[in-house]
């Protein structure tokens, strides 16, 4: 008889949130978390981890900025305050920041985890747009998890592509067998990816089409579907197809579109897993959700969030996440140093949640 066995059955949600320079202030997260009661996670539970991708965060300094943590992610950790969460790392480059908590009972299944960072546009050397990610080992597999920015506006189509090529290309991580983002077993690549439609319909044309809900009409034009099908960038990748309405362009405050740009999808959350590479291991990650939060008026963007189930099962027997771990990440890792990282992390939160009483 086969039987499958868990060693390791996730609910992962995932947000992207361009929020347009402001700060978080007043603003209550606690539906778009899913901490009102309702959850896309199985059995209505809290998500076991929350990876959070911001672009636009002000990059003026705070005047209360301590610990060196963003607004918004001091924002993210008081919400989660009165729930088992620890905050596993963040990255910023510029206005582009990621943030991930897990619940504690996960941490110490937690191992290897590194931050990185792209900047695109010329060499680099200029411009506000590129990627910073996570990646790590989690029960045993190999998880990356990348916040992107992409060139803006419509005729930019060809830098999007380019930025793309360049994060996917600069990416580096100490990993044994997983130095590059398409080495992970499991990728999340999630953004204001700024891909808008192709052709020359009004902004106010594609706005009756919204209004009409046409969503898969439109998304015959979206370059990111488009470009995915010519295999030109992005189609490692997969996504559900949104069944939202245009998350840009907004008036701030208002659940208006703003016409000055056609609106267009440019939030968007992709995902790819390597299904079968190791024997007798399957890895699944089942697509749960897929939403906008319209409630969410602070910039010109909408927030956008996936859930995913990340399932590790194996056939006729049980593995440990070390023997996983050794299986997929080689056996010249190094344990002690997250371990200990975690721990401060843990402290750092447990100060921040103090001081905010
Ligand atoms: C909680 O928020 C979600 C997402 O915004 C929404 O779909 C749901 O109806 C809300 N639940 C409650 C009980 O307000
Ligand atoms: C820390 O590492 C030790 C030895 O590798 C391991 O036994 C322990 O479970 C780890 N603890 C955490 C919290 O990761
Ligand atoms: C699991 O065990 C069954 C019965 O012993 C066998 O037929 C099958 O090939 C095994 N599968 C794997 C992946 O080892």
């Amino acid at each position: 008889m086969v039987t499958a066995t868990a060693i390791a059955d996730l609910c992962i949600f995932l947000l992207t949130w361009n929020v347009g320079t402001h700060v978080p202030r007043n603003q209550d997260l606690s539906s778009l978390l899913s901490l009102n009661g309702t959850t896309t996670c199985p059995d209505n539970q809290l998500p076991d981890i929350y990876v959070i991708g911001f672009q636009e965060v002000s990059t003026t300094p705070q005047v209360l900025k301590i610990f060196n943590d963003d607004p918004w992610v001091l924002k993210i950790a008081d919400s989660l305050n009165d729930y088992q969460f620890v905050k596993v790392d963040s990255k910023q480059l510029q206005g582009i920041l990621i943030t991930m908590f897990a619940q504690h009972k996960h941490i110490p299944h937690m191992k290897e985890i590194e931050t990185e960072a792209t900047r695109t546009g010329l060499g680099g050397l200029w411009g506000n747009k590129g990627a910073v990610s996570i990646r790590l080992s989690l029960y045993g597999t190999g998880v990356a998890f990348v916040c992107s920015h992409l060139a803006a506006h419509d005729e930019k189509l060809k830098e999007r592509i380019e930025d793309y090529h360049q994060i996917v290309d600069n990416h580096k991580y100490n990993a044994q067998g997983y130095r590059r983002i398409f080495d992970h077993d499991f990728v999340f690549w999630f953004g204001d990816l700024n891909f808008r439609l192709s052709g020359d319909m009004s902004a106010w044309d594609v706005r009756t089409d919204v209004e009409n809900q046409r969503y898969a009409d439109l998304l015959k034009l979206d370059q990111l579907n488009l470009l995915r099908e010519k295999g030109n960038a992005f189609s490692l990748l997969e996504e559900q197809q949104p069944n939202f309405a245009p998350t840009f362009k907004f008036v701030e405050g208002t659940n208006d579109y703003n016409l000055k740009r056609r609106p267009a999808w440019c939030d968007r959350i992709l995902h790819r897993v390597q299904s079968n590479i190791y024997p007798g291991i399957t890895l699944s990650a089942n697509q749960l959700s897929y939403q906008s939060h319209m409630d969410y008026t602070l910039s010109d963007h909408k927030p956008v969030s996936a859930t995913f189930n990340y399932k590790v099962e194996a056939i006729n027997r049980t593995y440990t996440d070390e023997e996983l771990h050794e299986m997929t990440h080689g056996s010249a890792s190094s344990p002690a140093t997250p371990n200990v990282s975690l721990f401060f992390a843990f402290v750092v939160f447990v100060a921040v949640s103090y001081t905010q009483l």
